[in-house]
């Protein structure tokens, strides 16, 4: 192909991809649209060095993994309209920058229950991470370590506690799903109590979900999924390393119908860890939790997973801000892929941000280095807003630094 021809292809895929037709053609194949998109009408990134930002990693990643696995890691629910929402809801928000504020130097530290981490970007909790590489866990606890991020390990993990905590370095926070039965709950947390971890993450929000674009993944894969999956998916995720040792014969699923507040303290009164619940997008579930003792919130809609509610997990803040009432930490997750998505988070109030496909599609990209390098243009890219913004320390990101069109 001639220069001019190549150009011409070039600005033709661009103008394709910026189109609703190319929306189209995805959901006519069946197939949602990638979220990066738009960037990777080019090219898929063959080096790490090719990476403009965390979203060049997500066609990677399609290109590395099985449609089953890809799909597993992208999929919503339903209509996956809380995956577009989590990211269209960023665009709310605005930034209020100030000048002639002197940035030479950027303090991005934050301190969470007395300790006090480099940065706000968190590594959330993400199941089976070996269907992603075969270092799966271990990668990512040696890419945070090396990065300085504080690490939230899956109950089902596809590597044990104990051997993530000694790749970290230091003890991951540990997000538990309970199971139907006590027993199991309660020696759950003992382990992780046992491996030092200082926080216990319970996840509330993953009840049940209608997850259509894994499925329609799936039939594209031609391998047979029951060469790996030999079990039924809630007990093959009862067989995860950290259930090892336990009798689960008993349990029928992973996480209760059946649970309440009073669950919730049960957790609390059994555990010398902190508690911080993962799932909240109310100002009544943030002052419930408070009103329980819990110690933390992570707002979250599972990156769209759990229901497709259609609202951004970043415009549930500021409410769950005030049922806490500054008595609690708030983190939040779901669809950060920009620094300026965290900056804007931090203005509106949240202690630290977590992230999870971004991560994994480093991960699955190219290893320990994918999850590093997806960690430094996050980490990059926060420092630049918050110089752009006049804001040299995170304490100095306050809510006059944003707009919400919402409220106008
Ligand atoms: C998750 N998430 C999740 N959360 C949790 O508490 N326990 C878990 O085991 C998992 N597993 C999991 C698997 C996969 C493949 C994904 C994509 C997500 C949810 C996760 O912690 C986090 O809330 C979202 O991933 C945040 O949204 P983004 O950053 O992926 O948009």
């Amino acid at each position: 192909m001639t220069r001019d021809g190549a150009v011409a292809r070039r600005r033709f895929l661009r103008f394709m991809a910026a189109s609703p037709l190319a929306a189209w053609a995805a959901r006519a194949n069946g197939l949602p649209p990638l979220l990066g998109s738009l960037q990777q009408a080019d090219a898929v990134i063959a080096s790490l060095d090719q990476a403009l930002n965390v979203l060049d990693f997500e066609a990677a990643a399609k290109q590395k993994l099985p449609p089953a696995h890809f799909g597993y890691l992208a999929t919503g629910t339903d209509d996956d309209a809380t995956v577009r929402a989590n990211r269209d809801a960023f665009g709310r928000y605005q930034l209020r920058v100030r000048r002639l504020v002197d940035v030479g130097k950027v303090d991005t530290s934050v301190t969470i229950f007395g300790v006090t981490y480099d940065t706000p970007i968190v590594l959330a909790p993400v199941s089976s991470q070996k269907a992603f590489h075969a270092e799966g866990e271990l990668a990512v606890a040696r890419a945070a370590r090396a990065k300085r991020h504080l690490q939230i390990l899956s109950t089902v993990s596809s590597t044990a506690v104990e051997p993530v905590n000694e790749a970290r370095g230091e003890p991951v926070w540990y997000q538990l799903y309970p199971t139907d039965h006590w027993t199991i709950t309660e020696a759950l947390i003992e382990r992780a109590e046992k491996a030092g971890c200082p926080v216990l993450v319970l996840t509330v929000d993953n009840v049940d979900n209608n997850r259509e674009t894994v499925e329609r993944y799936k039939r594209q894969d031609t391998r047979e999924c029951k060469v790996c999956h030999t079990l039924p998916w809630d007990r093959s995720q009862l067989a995860r390393p950290m259930f090892s040792g336990l009798d689960v014969s008993k349990a029928t699923r992973l996480t209760p119908h059946v649970w309440s507040w009073d669950f919730v303290s049960r957790i609390k009164d059994r555990t010398r860890m902190k508690l911080v619940l993962k799932g909240l997008v109310t100002r009544e579930d943030a002052q419930m939790a408070v009103d329980r003792g819990v110690d933390g919130i992570i707002v979250s809609n599972h990156g769209g997973r759990a229901e497709d509610s259609q609202r951004g997990s970043i415009e549930c803040l500021r409410e769950v801000l005030e049922g806490a009432g500054g008595k609690v930490p708030v983190l939040i997750d779901s669809g950060f892929r920009r620094g300026t998505d965290v900056f804007k988070a931090l203005a509106l109030g949240a202690t630290a941000v977590c992230i999870g496909r971004p991560y994994v599609w480093g991960l699955a990209a190219f290893g320990q280095p994918g999850v590093e390098k997806v960690l430094d243009i996050l980490g990059r890219e926060l420092v630049l807003v918050m110089r752009q913004a006049g804001t040299p320390a995170i304490s100095r990101v306050g809510s006059d630094y944003v707009v919400d069109r919402g409220r106008w």
